[in-house]
């Protein structure tokens, strides 16, 4: 989906400039055509001839350069999107303060191409009040950007500032060059992940379920626009930064977060495993090791039965149906007992794994869904919203 893209990488003078050959080099194994510019900072963290030999395409660091083009109305012209990461508070800062003082700020004044931001800093530069009036300047004016992530920086401090992973950065662009803003401010609700019920400090009983199907979907409806509140159980993989996350953990967390939000949300997923039973007593001691032990359950409250009680004719709810057997007229007897809109229905085995295989079942359509995760949470995306 990256294959092909004209993508100009702007580099500036940030600690994390080095991880931003990783990105050039990702990129470019993707199939992407990727021309960089690199401030004249940046060159004095990194050396250009490194991006030249990942990316095989020019690397331009100076604007008066004799033998050049006009670089910043060709490359300007050329990009169909521009990544500036790592971006420094000051290109932030003068990209807002509309100041064209060197080759990347000048085309990125000229672009008509999208550009994005990857913010990456001290902890304290990055919260300091006038680099978050850039942003959301910048933001008001349709500049995109990555929230830095929390963490150990650089320079010796814990917080907010850290170069996100270069995945997300590709996941970010690649998505948003493929999908429009369709869902712009659409209120969503995903649930996501297991859920842990307690048998005592230190064991629990929980499930498969890694979360990936409704990070895949929060992720996706994110990018199209969508305001998205994730709850999250246990979920295995690192949840981005820009992502609005309640963290849950049991059966009767999740309940009580699932219900505060719903109201407020349109379209509800409901992806989680959530456990069917929780220990009737959970000890509040480590509980001594005997020959035989006898673990006494009792159900936990059914948090789709719930919403699809309390659905208004404005909301949709979809629900999930992982099943070994019957796959097909299980979910169908789901959709009807639960008073869903849709149900997806997969196989067990898909749990933990990149790739699904979903029949989409809705009152008049049953279809099957094949792909990658987030290709496939696009796919529903799009007959959820009859796109
Ligand atoms: C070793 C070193 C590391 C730096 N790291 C960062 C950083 O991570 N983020 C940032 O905003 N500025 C950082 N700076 C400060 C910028 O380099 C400085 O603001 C510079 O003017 C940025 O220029 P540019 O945006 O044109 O590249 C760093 C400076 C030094 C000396």
């Amino acid at each position: 989906m990256i294959k092909n893209k004209k993508i100009l990488l702007g580099i500036t003078g940030g600690i994390a400039a080095y991880k931003a050959v990783d990105l050039a080099s990702k990129l470019t194994k993707q199939g992407a055509e990727v021309k960089t510019i690199m401030t004249a900072n940046a060159c004095e963290l990194i050396s250009p001839i490194t991006f030249k030999s990942i990316t095989h395409q020019p690397v331009v660091t100076r604007m008066f350069d004799i033998d050049a083009d006009i670089e910043h109305i060709s490359l300007a012209d050329w990009a169909e999107v521009i990544i500036v990461a790592p971006a420094t508070a000051n290109i932030i800062g003068k990209v807002a303060g509309g100041i064209a003082d060197d080759l990347l700020s000048t085309t990125i004044m000229a672009t008509r191409s999208p550009v994005l931001f990857v913010p990456a800093m001290n902890v304290h530069m990055y919260e300091n009040p006038i680099v978050q009036e850039n942003i959301s300047k910048l933001s008001k004016l349709g500049y995109l950007f990555m929230e830095p992530e929390k963490g150990m920086l650089a320079c010796g401090y814990e917080g907010k500032g850290r170069f996100p992973k270069t995945d997300e950065i590709i996941y970010f662009v690649q998505t948003y060059l493929n999908y429009k803003k369709d869902l712009k401010d659409i209120p969503i609700l995903i649930t996501a992940g297991a859920t842990r019920e307690n048998i005592d400090p230190m064991r629990f009983i929980t499930n498969y379920s890694t979360g990936k199907m409704g990070q895949a979907l929060a992720r996706a409806a994110y990018i199209r626009g969508a305001k998205v509140t994730l709850i999250a159980g246990n979920i295995t993989e690192n949840i981005p930064e820009y992502l609005k996350c309640i963290k849950t953990s049991t059966a009767d967390e999740m309940f009580n977060a699932t219900m505060k939000e719903f109201p407020k949300n349109q379209v509800t997923f409901m992806t989680a495993a959530v456990s069917d039973y929780t220990p009737t007593k959970p000890s509040g001691q480590k509980i001594k090791k005997t020959d035989e032990m006898i673990l006494e359950l009792k159900r936990t409250r059914d948090i789709l039965l719930e919403l699809g009680k309390k659905k208004t004719d404005r909301q949709t709810l979809v629900g999930f149906a992982a099943e070994s057997e019957n796959i097909i007229e299980n979910a169908k007897l789901k959709l009807k007992k639960k008073n869903l809109d849709f149900i997806a229905a997969n196989n067990l085995n898909v749990a933990g794994k990149d790739e699904t295989e979903i029949i989409f079942i809705g009152r008049n359509i049953e279809e099957k869904l094949t792909g990658k995760k987030f290709q496939v949470a696009h796919k529903i995306l799009d007959m959820v919203f009859k796109k």
